[in-house]
């Protein structure tokens, strides 16, 4: 094995291993410790088969250990150092934040939030949405957080199915220098829900809104409240989100999270992985609307009392030296970002990077989307100057928390570029076959989880049905992740892409069922499939094929159009495909069943492989002409 990038931090504790080998429910039983907890456990595990309680009987509060157990010694510590895209910047400290969350969980209260009840959040990345989070776990209701991007007819899905009462947006966000216009984007959404009792809006941008009786501004609400709210004591399965992410099948699924598991989870793995230190200044360049956001720019970092920086805009704006300038800027000694971001600032050349002064970097990181060996290497090289270890991290939004990680924080291992190497202490993982049977070596497999997790999923948001379908009835009693993946003979897995109907583009998930029913929902439609083709920037691209109805006479350009435009109004405009391919009619197998392999390898300009399954030939030979003449 190459000792070329083992680069440690110092650190080799090899009881927690050994401990978390030889019993993992009393060792997830020991981590729990790190947090403050109003009353102990009863019981460490509650294994329902798939159903998981963790630390059942013990009562615990999301914001108190995000905020209150740090009063005593970092109130004057600074929590987040935000910068707006347009250049605003602004400083909460650990006190400032305490005040501001303590007082919007009083307006929440009263405007009739209770404990249960969903509160759906839509906002840019402005310090008020993790103040809007805090606020709703510090009072037991259920935040469910919409990113940003995502379009009117998604974010009423996501509304309808949460039934939230309460909706928080702002009048708009910045992105790439001009306002998205989000308040209007929840006018269109919510028009038919009388369930909604009140929106909160929030001024950002200060463009022009629609008043309506429904709708209170932030600062109102906020002017005259009392700063003093208690944390409720809740169980530790009380939920504390719902998080919808796009899956196989039609709709985005619900993801459930817990409060003390998911904890537990994200503050051991914060700690192992980033070896977050009093004096870091930690940035991680997700979106809060993503898991990763909320993970890790939300929850484990102010878990720990650490500074974070966090950014409002895209990466690459106004220029590619965006980010650069950032860690520049703040003294940014942790950088936890996408291979997709990193692509495009390779693309861009060394001399960007080169020309700032990243001396504060002591660790990098990486999730969302395998990293190419060439690109971590890049990384390693250009931005970490040889210095930083590199940790690719592996996990789900239904993960809650890493699952596969480098652990500088921990433990000294070698890495190997595109690897995330193994899995985090407490963990089991297991690439098997078809039949569930372990694969060796080498070999590439299902990624499956063996034993239930402290950040696991609690269920499918009113769905427990789905929930076991969906990830525990391919293989009995173990967690399937839905990627391919192979452990190499030092026991490191690589992880190698989608096993499923769902795309990893530029590191968002999107499901091709989704997509494929928002082109069929068109009225000169037949027939739709979707697949992701290889990008040099993005990962993967998609491209949609289209089968219209017969008789239909349309001109192309203009059709495509129409569904680009409706793809964005439906989904948003991060499932745009990259180009829609009009064919006769689709391959499919004599079951009746869309190849899709079959598409990917035409539109890559791949060799098609074996065909002997398909209901009709031609179809191939025709869809490739098309496919020739459109390229
Ligand atoms: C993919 C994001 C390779 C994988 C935290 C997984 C990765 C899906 C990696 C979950 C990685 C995430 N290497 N692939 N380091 N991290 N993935 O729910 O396909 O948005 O199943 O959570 O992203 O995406 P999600």
């Amino acid at each position: 094995m190459s000792k070329k990038y083992d680069i440690g931090l110092g650190h080799n504790d090899v009881t927690l291993r050994k401990k978390a080998d030889s019993d993992y429910v009393s060792f997830w039983d020991e981590q729990a410790q790190n947090l403050s907890w109003f009353s102990p456990w009863e019981k460490i595990l509650d294994w329902n088969p798939p159903f998981a309680k963790w630390f059942v009987g013990g009562k615990i509060n999301a914001s108190y250990n995000a905020l209150d157990i740090h009063q005593a010694t970092k109130s004057d510590k600074p929590a987040i150092l935000w910068e707006g895209e347009n250049g605003d910047s602004k400083t909460y400290t650990y006190g400032d934040l305490f005040i501001e969350v303590q007082k919007f969980s009083n307006v929440l209260k009263s405007l009739g939030v209770q404990k249960g009840d969903r509160v759906t959040i839509y906002l840019p990345m402005v310090p008020e949405l993790l103040i809007a989070m805090l606020a709703c776990a510090r009072i037991g209701a259920i935040h469910n957080v919409v990113f940003s991007g995502f379009s009117a007819a998604s974010i009423k899905d996501r509304i309808d199915d949460s039934k939230s009462k309460i909706v928080i947006t702002s009048d708009g966000g910045y992105r790439r220098g001009k306002i998205v216009k989000l308040k209007k984007i929840i006018d269109d959404a919510i028009k038919d829900f009388e369930f909604v009792k009140h929106v909160i809006v929030l001024e950002r941008t200060k463009n022009e809104i629609t008043i309506s009786s429904k709708d209170k501004f932030w600062s109102d609400l906020m002017a005259n409240v009392s700063s003093s709210c208690d944390a409720e004591k809740l169980d530790s399965t009380h939920p504390l989100y719902i998080l919808y992410t796009s899956g196989t099948t039609g709709k985005p699924k619900g993801v459930l999270h817990e409060t003390g598991g998911y904890l537990t989870h994200l503050h051991s793995t914060f700690q192992w992985a980033f070896d977050i230190k009093d004096s870091d200044v930690f940035f991680c360049t997700a979106d809060i609307g993503w898991v990763t956001g909320h993970s890790y720019v939300v929850y484990a970092p102010l878990l720990h009392g650490a500074t974070q920086v966090m950014y409002e805009g895209a990466p690459d704006f106004p220029d590619m030296s965006r980010m650069w300038d950032i860690l520049q800027k703040y003294d940014v000694s942790i950088f936890y970002t996408t291979p997709t971001a990193l692509r495009m600032f390779m693309k861009f050349g060394d001399d960007i990077p080169n020309s700032f002064d990243l001396s504060s970097l002591r660790l990098l990181g990486t999730v969302g989307e395998p990293i190419n060996p060439e690109v971590w290497k890049w990384y390693y090289k250009i931005i970490g100057k040889e210095k930083c270890p590199i940790i690719d991290t592996w996990w789900q939004t239904e993960t809650g928390g890493m699952m596969i990680s480098p652990l500088p924080g921990l433990e000294t291992i070698p890495l190997k570029p595109g690897s995330g190497t193994l899995p985090i202490p407490g963990v089991k993982i297991s690439v098997v076959d078809e039949f569930g049977t372990e694969v060796p070596p080498n070999i590439k497999g299902y990624l499956t989880i063996q034993n239930p997790w402290p950040g696991m999923l609690q269920t499918l948001w009113e769905d427990d049905e789905k929930y076991k379908t969906v990830y525990w009835s391919k293989y009995p009693n173990c967690y399937y992740a839905g990627d391919y993946a192979l452990k190499d003979e030092d026991g490191y897995y690589w992880i190698l892409g989608r096993a499923d109907d769902v795309l990893k583009i530029a590191g968002h998930r999107i499901g091709t069922a989704e997509l494929e029913s928002c082109i069929v929902g068109d009225d000169t439609v037949a027939e739709s499939a979707v697949c992701g083709i290889p990008d040099e920037i993005k990962g993967d691209v998609i491209i949609a094929f289209v089968v219209l109805k017969d008789g239909i006479d349309i001109d192309k350009i203009v059709l495509e159009k129409k569904l680009f435009e409706k793809i964005r109004n439906d989904i948003g405009a991060i499932a745009t495909p990259k180009q829609i391919y009009f064919v006769p009619k689709l391959p499919k197998t004599r079951s009746g069943k869309i190849m899709r392999r079959l598409l990917k390898s035409i539109g890559s300009g791949e060799l098609i492989g074996d065909t002997s399954t398909l209901d009709d030939v031609s179809a191939v030979t025709e869809i490739q002409n098309i496919v020739k003449q459109q390229s």
